[in-house]
């Protein structure tokens, strides 16, 4: 497996770049060329399951951006497997990559990866999640708290234009492991929250979901529903968690009348928001997240000190500051849909599905 994915990272960079930069530390001994001094990225994504992002987006864009740069990059999934992430770490470690990019499953084993390169004498990139505790060279994500607010005020603007009176809310959070769960938590509840106490909306069932399981999801929202049926919005931290509800919503035949919301823009969300199941969405512009990680990773394995990092952000554990980018999310609603093409994120072809063909004219999607 770990083989397959290698060879297929290699193969792209034969494409694009000269022979020479393919040389890892058996080939290149002795030739003492720039190229072949390059090092090598080992890079970890957490699953393929809790967004449909790990698979579709992300490692796309950090393939071509390696590639670009003719810079041998080794990208696996560890299919939320906490022992199989610390297997290929260990994997990509003795292997001798100069540059290791994470996405935590937890902060602990994240940590444990961490403290394990470090001593290796490697740099470390935390993509997307920040390892608590974790002290990661970088960190390399989009403003989550602002990711939160815009999921909170989405669905006030959705509750508004249905007119309930005082409709309650049910919030479906993301994995209590996720530090990134955490901060979209704290953005919508700070739009949410004064809503509950001025008596606007009245603050239903509030669960998290371990390790941000679609499946678990439905479960929880069927409960929350059973015994709550007069809930009206539901908050969900992405279009996974967001389909889960909208499933059990339309087994009673409540969908396209509560208001649900979502975060990642896939085409599931998207049609999803087409078809007037869902509210909103946030589009996360993961182009340019792989672009921010792969430009710090690419600089550090060519020898260089990286400069993009211009921000920083606190690790509230350890209190230290880690350098940092952080992108801008954008909320999705109908009205804007088709940013997401225009950006290239999802296709036409993907989204427009003989079903949603009419949703997208109307969209303005052509
Ligand atoms: C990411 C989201 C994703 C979620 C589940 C979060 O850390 O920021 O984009 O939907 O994990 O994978």
């Amino acid at each position: 497996m770990r083989k397959g994915l290698f060879a297929l990272a290699a193969v792209g960079l034969l494409a694009t770049s000269s022979v020479a930069a393919c040389g890892d530390d058996k080939s290149d001994s002795g030739s003492g060329s720039k190229a072949s001094s390059t090092g090598k990225v080992g890079v970890i994504l957490p699953d393929t399951k809790s967004s449909a992002r790990w698979a579709t987006a992300d490692v796309k864009y950090l393939t071509a951006a390696f590639n670009a740069a003719g810079v041998q990059a080794d990208i696996q999934n560890a299919q939320g497997d906490k022992t199989q992430f610390q297997t290929i770490a260990d994997g990509m470690i003795s292997s001798g990559v100069k540059v290791l990019v994470i996405v935590n499953l937890d902060s602990g084993t994240g940590k444990a990866v961490l403290d394990k390169a470090r001593a290796a004498g490697i740099a470390t990139i935390d993509y997307d999640r920040l390892t608590l505790n974790g002290g990661a060279d970088y960190y390399v994500s989009f403003d989550n708290v602002k990711v939160g607010e815009l999921q909170g005020q989405g669905l006030v603007d959705c509750l508004t234009a249905k007119k309930y009176t005082k409709p309650i809310v049910a919030e479906l959070n993301g994995s209590p492991t996720d530090n990134n769960a955490t901060l979209f938590a704290q953005g919508y509840n700070s739009v949410l929250d004064p809503k509950y106490a001025d008596g606007t909306f009245q603050k239903g069932p509030n669960q998290d979901v371990p390790d941000w399981d679609n499946t678990q999801a439905g479960t929880i929202f069927e409960q929350m529903l059973t015994s709550n049926k007069e809930i009206k919005g539901v908050l969900a931290a992405n279009d996974g968690l967001g389909n889960a509800a909208i499933t059990i919503l339309k087994k009673n035949k409540l969908n396209g009348q509560v208001p649900v919301t979502g975060q990642d823009a896939t085409v599931q969300g998207l049609q999803n928001i087409l078809a007037g199941d869902q509210c909103m969405t946030v589009y996360k512009a993961i182009k340019k997240e792989a672009d921010a990680a792969s430009e710090l990773a690419i600089a550090i394995a060519k020898g260089q000190k990286p400069t993009s990092a211009t921000g920083k952000v606190t690790d509230p554990e350890s209190k230290k500051d880690v350098a940092s980018v952080l992108l801008t999310p954008q909320a999705i609603t109908k009205d804007n849909v088709k940013d997401v093409v225009t950006d290239g994120f999802v296709t036409k072809d993907e989204l427009c599905t003989a079903q949603f063909a009419t949703a997208c004219t109307s969209a303005g999607i052509s």
